[in-house]
């Protein structure tokens, strides 16, 4: 009886949806992983780590973040970015990979680590892991995030060359430590440039036995802030001319929701959809601050098996659930 009523509660949960955006404020760079009937939500907050989880969206919306980390090291207390949760299957560990530096500048970003004490991410306490050391170029790091191909994982992050910001890729030795980086994108297309030449924010994305790096190009303050991708077609992705890029960003503003970006993909509770988390601006031009919202909406596939990301959605959209 009691099973049934559950039941019964969950699916009109499902029906009843939820309305975008997710995190009104403090929404930018956002992170999710469903794990174990719950949804996990990072986004940047800038002084600190926070987690929030629920067991639907719409509860996600009203639940309350938790903060998980804070640090008065120095050389890493301040612009705490993008975390991101990853389960390490060689260490059988969840960690965050987040980019941070230290107080009043953001010349010493680099990429750092925590490590959680449970397989529960919720449950977890979060010790700090290491520092990410780029054995060929320990310079300015952010935006970390890894990609398996294998049971081989890779790092995948931004950093500066000369006046351009690119994207990179090193071979992860364990959860904290990495070969040489080679370089893998360039801003080198126009509406890579709007305001500033900027590769970063990378995600991967798996399909069909295929694998694609979604990135965010130019300036996040300003007006060309938007989604392109890189696909891995050659073997050796740590070969630059493994990478292809494509000619198009794969996402840009629509319907209010200006200069979209800094996304992530998660996968839905049966595991068969594939969800796009990324952040939005009201205004035009954008600021790289807390003004910006997270929203997630369904990536659907083309006839020829790329992801297709549509558009942002209008924010009055009544969408379903992930199932
Ligand atoms: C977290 O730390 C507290 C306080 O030290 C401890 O009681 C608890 O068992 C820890 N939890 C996990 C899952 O490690």
């Amino acid at each position: 009886m009691l099973k049934s009523l559950f039941f019964l509660l969950s699916l009109y949960l499902c029906v009843l949806g939820f309305q975008n955006p997710i995190k009104a404020s403090d929404g930018s760079d956002p992170f999710m992983v469903y794990h174990e009937g719950y949804y996990y939500l990072t986004t940047t907050t800038w002084n600190n780590i926070q987690l929030t989880r629920a067991t639907t969206i719409a509860g996600l919306k009203a639940a309350q973040p938790k903060v998980i980390w804070t640090d008065s090291t120095s050389s890493r207390c301040c612009n705490m970015w993008a975390p991101e949760i990853h389960w390490q299957d060689k260490e059988g560990s969840w960690y965050i990979y987040y980019s941070a530096g230290s107080s009043g500048t953001l010349d010493n970003q680099r990429l750092h680590v925590l490590k959680g004490s449970s397989n529960i991410i919720w449950d977890s306490n979060w010790s700090f892991a290491g520092r990410i050391v780029i054995p060929n170029r320990d310079v300015w790091s952010i935006d970390g995030t890894i990609m398996i191909l294998d049971s081989t994982r890779y790092l995948v992050y931004s950093s500066w060359d000369g006046s351009d910001q690119c994207l990179w890729i090193a071979q992860m030795n364990s959860a904290t430590t990495v070969g040489n980086a080679v370089k893998i994108s360039t801003p080198t297309l126009p509406w890579e440039r709007v305001d500033s030449n900027v590769n970063e924010g990378p995600a991967a994305i798996y399909h069909g036995g295929r694998t694609w790096i979604v990135y965010s190009a130019s300036g996040c303050a300003g007006t060309g802030y938007k989604l392109g991708r890189l696909e891995l077609t050659g073997s050796n992705p740590l070969s630059a001319s493994s990478w292809t890029k494509y000619a198009n960003p794969i996402f840009v503003g629509a319907n209010g929701n200006n200069e979209p970006g800094h996304n992530g993909f998660f996968q839905s509770p049966s595991g068969n959809q594939i969800w796009n988390v990324y952040h939005a601006s009201s205004s035009v031009p954008s600021t790289c601050d807390g003004k910006r919202y997270t929203m997630i909406q369904q990536v659907n596939w083309n006839a020829d098996g790329t992801p297709n990301l549509g558009s942002p959605r209008p924010l009055s959209d009544n969408m379903p659930e992930p199932v």
